[in-house]
């Protein structure tokens, strides 16, 4: 079934995936009102979401994106990812920046995209959350900061 990818207002956009993606609520409600949120639906029904936070000067950075785990590994991540970075693309962004995990699958699904590593945060999941995180049984501690650079600007 083909996938449907529109931006709603911040206020509708679905908490319960965004959670999937970052376990803190707080943060997401700290962020969401001054970035834009892009759902994707299949048959009508919520798959994915993806919300992406403007930096200034064309620089944006992804704050978040999760499809439904039912969902997941049906390259429905990949199909949004890739609409969101054409979409400030055409906007005439200059960057999108990203920061994840030093390790796991997620760090291959942004860098087939093009995000390069360009910084590390030491200990980032240790000063902002209340509790250790862990992915695949593994602790993570740092976290890497990825950055896409456009080439090509659309006017
Ligand atoms: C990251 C995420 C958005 C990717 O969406 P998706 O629809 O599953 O991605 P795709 O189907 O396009 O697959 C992209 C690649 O990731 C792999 N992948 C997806 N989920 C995976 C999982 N749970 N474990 C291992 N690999 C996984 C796919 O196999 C695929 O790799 P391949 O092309 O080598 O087969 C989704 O897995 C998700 O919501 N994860 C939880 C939230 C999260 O971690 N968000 C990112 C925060 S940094």
């Amino acid at each position: 079934m083909s996938l449907l990818i529109q931006e709603v207002p911040a206020t509708q956009a679905p908490m319960a995936l965004l959670l999937l993606a970052d376990p803190s609520e707080e943060k997401i409600i700290s962020y969401l009102p001054r970035s834009r949120c892009f759902v994707a639906s299949s048959g009508g029904v919520v798959v994915g979401a993806c919300v992406v936070q403007p930096l200034g000067a064309g620089a944006h950075e992804l704050m978040s994106i999760a499809i439904q785990p039912a969902h997941q590994k049906s390259g429905h991540g990949t199909a949004l990812l890739k609409w969101v970075i054409d979409f400030f693309r055409r906007s005439g962004a200059s960057r999108m920046e990203v920061g994840t995990g030093t390790f796991g699958y997620q760090l291959a699904f942004y860098q087939r995209q093009g995000f390069r590593v360009t910084a590390i945060d030491r200990d980032f999941f240790i000063r902002h959350y209340p509790e250790p995180v862990f992915e695949d049984g593994i602790q993570l501690f740092d976290m890497l900061r990825l950055t896409l650079r456009y080439t090509a600007h659309v006017a």
